[in-house]
């Protein structure tokens, strides 16, 4: 079976019915409320127009309420109980407020359904992304896209979408209504809504881009500030408190600036836009009233016209703020799209795997044309030890980053147990390979919390154990809490040798078949670093282990020694053959072991 990444391809639109999913239902509920509750308010001007003209005028009932009104005694009647209408307009008040609060209460739940659906899909598909997908990604990017781009969707599906809905329902009602009353006078305030549309969409098409823009800063903004915050100690170590409080309000300046050009803009639009809606209330009111006196239209009808048409214009109106918002939830949603749309490792069931290591003319570059790895064929035999060695940016750590699978190799080949790991899937891969990095995270949690994250099932014999394995009980045990001391962010409290020894201890919980230590060792003393290594050999008898390292006497023992130079083997053999050898590995040795041999003389000479 050959894992695939797994591709969306959503639209902007494809992806939020994806997101809608499970929450369409309450939606439609909602909507389906704010239907009837249109439809009740279109009745109460209606009613206002009959008393108006029927009851308090002499005007003649309209056929359509003849037969309601006998129903009611008729007409003589209602005029000397006028209560019966005010109950009419009770009765229509208080089951508008039923349906309202069943609208608010639909609408809320779907909200909540959709908010989470969002968060958890858009997690755990960040989760499932490459490596390489969260190195050109900056972290403050990816959390302003998760929470302020989330918070907008959200915003416009609950509150937008909705109203938007809300609005074409109150138009159409309200234009029946209108040219139910006087067709001209309809036709008159109706010729205005394509010019607040277009109005809008003019606008629409101009702040997007404004909207875009500023999204992006801000994103500038908060990867700033998390950059600064989580290199707390660098920026203290050389004193840049200055030049970085300077670089931050220098971007800050520049957005809050871009707000202000935003708002200017918006000011404009809401202001020529309430301008257009005076004249066309003002134009209404002048022409009805022509009509009245021309006995074209009742007393009460033109109040009920008026309604109608405040009624049409509040929304009308309000499309346009809608339309404008949908720019910037537009924006939004399609840098979440983006996310949705990046193709996820293809994880699936996990096996146990055995075997060989073998990499065959392995050839890798992070960027085009500028390789990191060349050439690259050796051969690690299942429970023997490898231990590669070679200068800085010689390609170590990228070694051990390719057969985790965590970046795909370029040219050439990986196998385990003869299976080209790119047919076995990232699951199966890490769950059997034991990977200590190079740059061992920690995370904010206790120390025993950060060593159990390896296994979900590990007890506290489990944790200590590994712990006594990896040379860093004792410490622990120093600590004031012990295993529950609370690490700092980043691992702060801990020195470099114990962040080491603890992201070793949660790789030795594991008990894979395989291991690979990249440098792991870097940052203890050497007598540590033998004694881990003893604890291995005996607890991980059969496991095939790959040390990388750069100092000689981590890998002297290994079964097989590979020296890395500029990316290429340059020299392989037992730490014997090498020696003989007289390369590079002879010229590493006698540099890292020429002091004690001074110091021994020293000592003999006293
Ligand atoms: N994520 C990356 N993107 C681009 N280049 C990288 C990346 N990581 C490492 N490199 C480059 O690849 C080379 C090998 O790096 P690495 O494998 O970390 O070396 P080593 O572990 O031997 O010190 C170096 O030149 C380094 O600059
Ligand atoms: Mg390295």
């Amino acid at each position: 079976m050959r894992t695939v990444n797994t591709e969306k391809g959503f639209t902007s639109v494809g992806a939020l019915t994806y997101l809608l999913k499970g929450s369409v239902a309450m939606f439609s509920a909602g909507i389906a409320a704010s239907l009837v509750i249109t439809f009740l308010n279109m009745l109460v001007p209606e009613l206002v127009s009959f008393s108006i003209d029927s009851i308090i005028g002499n005007e003649e009932v309209p056929a359509a309420y003849a037969g309601i009104i006998l129903l009611f005694g008729g007409i003589d009647y209602l005029k000397q109980n006028i209560w019966i209408v005010a109950a009419f307009l009770l009765a229509i008040a208080l089951i508008s407020a039923a349906f309202i609060y069943l609208r608010t209460y639909c609408n809320t739940r779907a909200n909540q359904i959709f908010t989470c659906r969002m968060r958890d899909k858009l997690f755990s598909h960040i989760q499932r992304l490459p490596l390489s997908w969260h190195n050109v990604h900056r972290t403050g990017d990816i959390i302003q896209r998760c929470t302020s781009d989330a918070e907008v969707i959200t915003n416009f599906v609950s509150a937008q979408l909705i109203t938007l809905f809300r609005i074409i329902i109150l138009i159409v009602f309200s234009l029946v209504f209108m040219f139910m009353k006087n067709v001209k006078l309809a036709l008159i305030s109706s010729a205005f809504i394509p010019l607040f549309l277009g109005y809008s969409l003019f606008f629409y098409s101009r702040a997007r881009k404004s909207f875009k823009k500023c999204d992006e800063e801000e994103g500038v903004l908060s990867a700033l500030a998390q950059e600064n915050f989580t290199g707390a100690r660098v920026v203290r170590a050389f004193g840049r408190e200055e030049y970085e409080r300077a670089k931050f309000e220098k971007q800050n300046v520049y957005y809050t600036g871009l707000w202000v050009k935003i708002e200017k803009f918006l000011a404009l639009f809401w202001s020529s836009n309430d301008c257009i809606a005076l004249l066309q209330g003002l134009l209404i009111v002048v022409v009805g009233t022509v009509y009245c006196i021309n006995g074209e239209l009742s007393a009460g009808d033109l109040v009920a016209f008026i309604s109608y048409n405040t009624m049409l214009m509040g929304p009308v109106r309000q499309l346009g703020r809608i339309i404008s918002n949908m720019s910037k939830a537009g924006v939004s949603l399609g840098r979440i799209t983006e996310i949705l749309n990046a193709a996820e490792e293809n994880y699936g069931e996990v096996e146990k795997l055995s075997g060989d290591i073998e990499f065959k003319n392995v050839n890798f570059s992070y960027d085009e044309g500028k390789p990191v790895l060349k050439d690259i064929s050796f051969k690690v035999s299942e429970g023997t030890t490898v231990g590669i060695i070679g200068g800085t940016g010689s390609g170590k750590s990228t070694l051990a980053l390719l057969l985790d699978r965590l970046y795909a190799v370029t040219e050439g080949q990986i196998f385990i147990g003869g299976r080209d790991i790119n047919e076995i899937s990232p699951a199966t891969l890490r769950r059997n390979i034991g990977l200590v990095l190079q740059e061992g995270y920690v995370y904010s949690r206790t120390v025993g919390e950060n060593i159990a994250i390896a296994a979900d099932s590990a007890n506290e014999n489990d944790i200590t154990c590994a712990a006594r394995e990896a040379c860093v009980h004792d410490n622990i045990k120093n600590f004031l809490k012990g295993y529950d001391t609370v690490v700092g962010e980043r691992g702060v409290t801990l020195s470099g040798g114990q962040k080491q020894r603890v992201t070793i201890a949660r790789t030795l919980l594991r008990e894979t078949p395989y291991l690979v230590f990249d440098d792991s060792l870097s940052a203890v003393d050497a007598q540590t670093d033998a004694e881990i290594r003893a604890n291995l050999a005996e607890k991980f008898k059969g496991a095939t282990v790959m040390i990388i390292s750069h100092r000689i006497t981590t890998v002297l023992h290994a079964d097989n020694i590979i020296v890395l130079d500029g990316g290429r083997i340059a020299e392989s053999g037992t730490a014997e053959e090498l020696l003989k050898r007289g390369g590079i590995f002879k010229k590493l040795y006698d540099l890292q072991t020429a002091l004690p041999e001074e110091l021994k003389e020293a000592a003999e000479n006293d």
